[in-house]
C-alpha cells in the first residue's frame, strides 16, 4: 500500500462527518470510518460519549458501510471535573440524533461506566473506545476494570494520551499499555492511541499496516489522517469567516471558561470549563479549584456568533460574595476584550459575540484569606446573532 493508494483506497476519502467540532475528536474522525469501516467490527463500545462527537463517526461509518455492528455510547451526561460540567442540552441532543439517524443499531446508555460492566460478556467487544476522565486513577480503572470485555485481536482506542497538564494521566497509562502489545500512536490534536489486545491474529487492510513496527505505510497513514486533520481544521476556520459556523452543530452550545490567575496571565491550564444550551435563562455554577486566585478572572465564552446577555455574575469564596455585578459598580468594573461588541441594554451586561476569543476580565479581588472554595454563578441567555 502506498501513500497514492491510501489516498484512493481508504474509505474515509469521501467522508462528510454529521458531528464535527464539538469535542476534541475532530482530527481523528477520518480514522474513526475507516476502523469501523474495515474492520467492520460486530460490538463496539464507547467509554466517554459526552457530545458525541467520536461517537457518531463510528456509527456513521457503521451505517454508510453496513458493517453490521451494534454500538454502545456509555455516558453520565453529567461531565467530569476535565470535560467541565454540562446541562441536560446534551443528552437531549445527542438522543434526539441518535434516534433520527442510528436508533436500529446503536444504544446509549445513560450510567456510571461502572454500573453497566456486567451487562457485556467477557471478550465480547471488538472495539473499545476509552474516553472518560482522563487522570491516572481514572483511566487505569476504567483500563483494568473493561479490558477482560474485549475479545483477544480486539483494538482499544484511548484519547488524550498526549496530554500532561495538570493531573491528567492518560499517557502514563498508554505507555504501560504499548510496553504490552503493538499499536499505533497518532499525535494530531490531545493524541489517540490505537492498541490491540493481544492474539496471533492479523488485522484486515490498512489497520495490519498501521500496527506494524515502523515502516513506510504507517507514516504514510498518519501523514493521510494528518491532512484530513487539516482539512477540518481549514473548513471550521471557512465557517467562522463566512458565518456558516451558526449552522453547525458546534452552534447549540456555549462554553463558558474561566481562567484563574494569582499573576495576571491567563493560561489554558489554569481554566475550568462549564457548557450551557441555548433555550432560555440559565443559571450556571462553576467551583474553581484549591488555592486558585482571582487576580483577575478571565471569563472567554465559545460561542458561535452569539448575542449573551449576562444578567448577573457572582463570586464567592466560602459561601461569601467577593464580587456581585448587583453592586452599584458592578458591571462598570468589568473590561471586555477581544471578539466581542457591548450591545446597549438597561440593566444586563448584554455582549455581541463577534468571534472566536471574546473575553470579560473581572476586576482584580482580594480574596478573603483561609479555606474555602472560589466559586463563579452567572445568570445568562445565549441566544442566535443577526448576520
Ligand atoms: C472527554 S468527554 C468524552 C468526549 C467524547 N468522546 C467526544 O468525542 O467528544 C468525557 C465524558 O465522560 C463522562 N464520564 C467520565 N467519567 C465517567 C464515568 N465514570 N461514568 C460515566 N460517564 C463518565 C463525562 O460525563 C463526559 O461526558
Amino acid at each position: 500500500m502506498g501513500a497514492e493508494i491510501i489516498h484512493t483506497e481508504l474509505p474515509s476519502r469521501h467522508f462528510e462527518p454529521r458531528i464535527y467540532d464539538v469535542g476534541a475528536w475532530t482530527s481523528h474522525l477520518h480514522f474513526a470510518y475507516d476502523l469501523v469501516a474495515v474492520l467492520k467490527p460486530s460490538v463496539l463500545v464507547e467509554l466517554g460519549v459526552d457530545r458525541g462527537e467520536s461517537y457518531f463517526a463510528f456509527c456513521q461509518s457503521a451505517a454508510e458501510n453496513k458493517t453490521g455492528t451494534r454500538c454502545f455510547g456509555v455516558d453520565s451526561w453529567q461531565g467530569d471535573q476535565h470535560a467541565g460540567g454540562y446541562d441536560e442540552t446534551t443528552f437531549a441532543q445527542v438522543s434526539a440524533h441518535n434516534r433520527a439517524n442510528y436508533e436500529a443499531f446503536s444504544t446509549l446508555i445513560r450510567s456510571n461506566f461502572g454500573a453497566v460492566l456486567a451487562t457485556f460478556e467477557s471478550e465480547s467487544i471488538d472495539v473499545l473506545h476509552l474516553d472518560g476522565l482522563h487522570t491516572e486513577a481514572a483511566v487505569r480503572h476504567d483500563i483494568e476494570t473493561w479490558l477482560p470485555k474485549v475479545r483477544p485481536g480486539g483494538i482499544v482506542l484511548l484519547h488524550d494520551v498526549d496530554v500532561r497538564m495538570r493531573d491528567f494521566g492518560a499517557w502514563k497509562i498508554w505507555a504501560e499499555l504499548q510496553a504490552r502489545n503493538r499499536s499505533w500512536t497518532f499525535h494530531d490534536g490531545p493524541g489517540l492511541g490505537v492498541w490491540q489486545k493481544p492474539s496471533a491474529q492479523k488485522l484486515p487492510g490498512f489497520l495490519e499496516e498501521l500496527l506494524a513496527p515502523p515502516n513506510e505505510w504507517n507514516d504514510a497513514l498518519a501523514k493521510y489522517y494528518g491532512e484530513r486533520a487539516g482539512e477540518m481544521q481549514h473548513k471550521i476556520g471557512e465557517h467562522w469567516r463566512d458565518g456558516t459556523i451558526r449552522e453547525t452543530p458546534f452552534a447549540q452550545q456555549t462554553v463558558i471558561q474561566i481562567f484563574y490567575t494569582k499573576d495576571g496571565a491567563h493560561r489554558e491550564e489554569d481554566s475550568v470549563y462549564a457548557r450551557v444550551g441555548h433555550e432560555g435563562w440559565k443559571e450556571v455554577a462553576i467551583d474553581l479549584p484549591c488555592g486558585a486566585e482571582a487576580s483577575p478572572l478571565r471569563i472567554d465564552f465559545v460561542s458561535a456568533l452569539t448575542t449573551i446577555e449576562i444578567e448577573s455574575i457572582r463570586v464567592t469564596k466560602g459561601g461569601r460574595d467577593c464580587f456581585s455585578s448587583a453592586d452599584e459598580s458592578g458591571f462598570s468594573t468589568i473590561r471586555l476584550g477581544g471578539d466581542l461588541e457591548c450591545l446597549p441594554h438597561s440593566s444586563a451586561l448584554k455582549l455581541k459575540i463577534t468571534g472566536v476569543d471574546p473575553q470579560l476580565y473581572l476586576p482584580v479581588i482580594d480574596l478573603p484569606a483561609g479555606e474555602g472554595t472560589l466559586a463563579i454563578q452567572m445568570r445568562l441567555r445565549v441566544s442566535p446573532s443577526q448576520q
